[in-house]
């Protein structure tokens, strides 16, 4: 199998699985028992703590230990906006945020939240003026991912970060589809609270952390008596180490960006060339080095999808977690996209364990499939045209 679906999820690495192996056959106790084991398992915790403030340029307090970003992000939504002054009672998100950040969103707007959305253009980029124009003494939080993991569009984070500051508002950071691709810096990011998840790179599923700014005023969504009183429940020792293991291997990220930017760049050139229908987003723009997010005319997602499992390939349509629904993308949406053609949305995402041959399989193979499809439907007349 060609799996070209990273941006949905990555294998685990052998060394991340042997770490998980090895935490679970020796300290295994609860973390927060007085008795030997238990301070051992406290000490894994401990080291596992101190690789991850390491490698993201962050304190050891400032971790905490979650079940995966889309809790860091309720979290940080969540224990800003309950800390904040009561004048500030104003949130901005932007439109292209990850799907079940949206509901956060829509469930904080019922509730009487005052929500904005931070707009994006139509090659998928932040609309940083138009952010500027919403900022205000009365916004208690912003919250904006570092990549989207539609389109792999970079997020001017740091700049709005430095808005939000501006104004006095906390700034928190999905940096979900970033961290593992490209490098990434707590301390330099501008943010308070910043999301991620250990399966998008190579570690675990069901294990992610939230960096929370030391000092940043904050009422714990799930209260209790773990990581420091930030979030109750005994921690997953197993999947923390297992994350610990996966940041540690990450390597030189630059190198790697480069390479896996090139593949994509060929992937996209040749499909191009051979289909001139292939029309790829966000082409231009700054974007995450495996993202290709692209369709081949108005070809039916479920169509090509069909054809690349046949050719053992896996890819995906949108984001992963809408896939199955016939739903057009909410992020093609924000951009203008017309539903025809966001209905023929195809993600392609390469990883670090993409190779040259992979690419060149998928140019030898595709293009003969999709060019009938295509030529039909040139010679087909629309059945969606107004009268
Ligand atoms: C940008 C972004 N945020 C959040 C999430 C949710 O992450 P998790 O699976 O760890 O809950 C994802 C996963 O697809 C994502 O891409």
């Amino acid at each position: 199998m060609i799996y070209l679906d990273h941006n949905a999820t990555t294998q685990p690495a052998p060394a991340v699985v042997q770490a998980m192996l090895q935490q679970m056959s020796s300290t295994w106790a609860n973390t927060s028992s007085q008795h030997g084991p238990g301070q051992d398992a406290k000490r894994a915790l401990g080291a596992a703590r101190a690789v991850v403030a390491r490698v993201l340029g962050c304190k050891p307090v400032e971790v905490v230990f979650t079940s995966g970003a889309t809790e860091s992000n309720q979290m940080a939504v969540r224990g800003l906006l309950a800390a904040a002054e009561p004048v500030r009672r104003r949130v901005l998100f932007s439109r292209v945020e990850h799907s079940a950040h949206l509901k956060l969103a829509r469930a904080l707007a019922e509730s009487g939240v005052q929500v904005d959305w931070l707009p994006v253009r139509a090659d998928g980029t932040l609309d940083v003026a138009a952010a500027a124009a919403l900022m205000g003494p009365d916004v208690a939080l912003v919250s904006l991912m570092a990549a989207n993991n539609e389109t792999g569009v970079l997020m001017p984070y740091e700049a709005v970060a430095q808005l939000a500051q501006n104004v006095g508002a906390r700034m928190h950071v999905d940096a979900t589809q970033l961290i593992g691709k490209l490098p990434f810096d707590f301390a330099a990011s501008g943010a308070d609270a910043v999301s991620l998840s250990a399966h998008k790179f190579h570690g675990p599923k069901g294990v992610g952390a939230l960096l929370l700014r030391q000092g940043t005023a904050f009422v714990p969504p799930t209260p209790g008596s773990q990581e420091r009183g930030r979030r109750g429940g005994t921690e997953n020792l197993p999947a923390i180490v297992g994350m610990a293991a996966a940041l540690e291997r990450l390597g030189d990220l630059e190198q790697q960006a480069a390479r896996i930017a090139q593949l994509r760049d060929a992937l996209e050139a040749g499909l191009q060339q051979a289909l001139p229908a292939t029309h790829v987003w966000s082409q231009q723009v700054a974007r995450l080095p495996g993202t290709s997010y692209l369709r081949f005319g108005q070809l039916s997602v479920d169509v090509v999808l069909q054809r690349l499992d046949t050719l053992g390939v896996a890819a995906s349509s949108g984001a992963a977690c809408s896939s199955g629904g016939s739903e057009p993308s909410h992020v093609l949406k924000a951009m203008g996209v017309p539903a025809d053609e966001a209905l023929a949305a195809v993600r392609f995402s390469l990883g670090s364990d993409t190779t040259h041959g992979d690419v060149g399989y998928l140019l030898n193979k595709l293009p003969p499939l999709l060019a009938p499809l295509l030529r039909e439907e040139t010679t087909t007349p629309s059945t969606t045209e107004s009268p």
